[in-house]
């Protein structure tokens, strides 16, 4: 499987790398599941909103610690940003119909995906953040013939 990886020295390269894999996104018009993996501050919620800004979105991306998910309703898609940290059990997710989120069109990207093992669908794509003085190192990794596409269009020179 291909995987594309790069240093992200601040936070503006951060926004920008999710920014980068939004536009590639853009292109694939079926519902995508995306895991961000990576320690507390590593950055999963800034490449969101990268992610996010690609398609329209200018406002502030607030984690849903406790609501666990928060739509985002833009013009050409609709994205759903699941942070998993206070996920008690994985049962949890079955109450709140987890299973819709991924049948359709829709995009949806989720922190702390290890909390939600054994209930989530396996993802097309996983973005691993490690923090690595000063910034951070972002690597992807396709899961999914659908997410293997999305990767190979990323390596692609811009
Ligand atoms: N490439 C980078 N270099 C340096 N700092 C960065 C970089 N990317 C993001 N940050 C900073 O890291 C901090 C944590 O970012 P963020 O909230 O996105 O992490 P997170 O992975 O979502 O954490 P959590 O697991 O707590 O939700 C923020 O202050 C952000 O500005
Ligand atoms: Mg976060």
């Amino acid at each position: 499987m291909t995987e594309w990886s790069d240093y992200l020295a601040d936070e503006a390269a951060t926004v920008a790398a999710g920014e980068r894999l939004g536009r590639v996104l853009e292109q694939c018009p079926q519902g995508l599941s995306l895991h961000l993996e990576g320690d507390l501050g590593a950055g999963k919620t800034t490449f969101t909103r990268g992610v996010l800004q690609s398609f329209g979105h200018s406002g502030a991306v607030k984690s849903p610690t406790y609501t666990l998910v928060e739509e985002y309703a833009l013009p050409s898609r609709t994205l759903h940003h699941f942070d998993l940290y206070r996920l008690g059990d994985p049962e949890e997710l079955e109450y709140m119909g987890i299973r819709d989120y991924f049948t359709g069109g829709d995009i949806c990207l989720l922190e702390w995906p290890t909390r939600g093992a054994g209930i989530l669908p396996p993802p097309d794509l996983t973005v691993s953040l490690q923090v690595q003085e000063p910034g951070r190192l972002v690597k992807l990794e396709a899961g999914t013939d659908r997410g293997e596409r999305l990767v190979q269009q990323l390596a692609q020179p811009q």
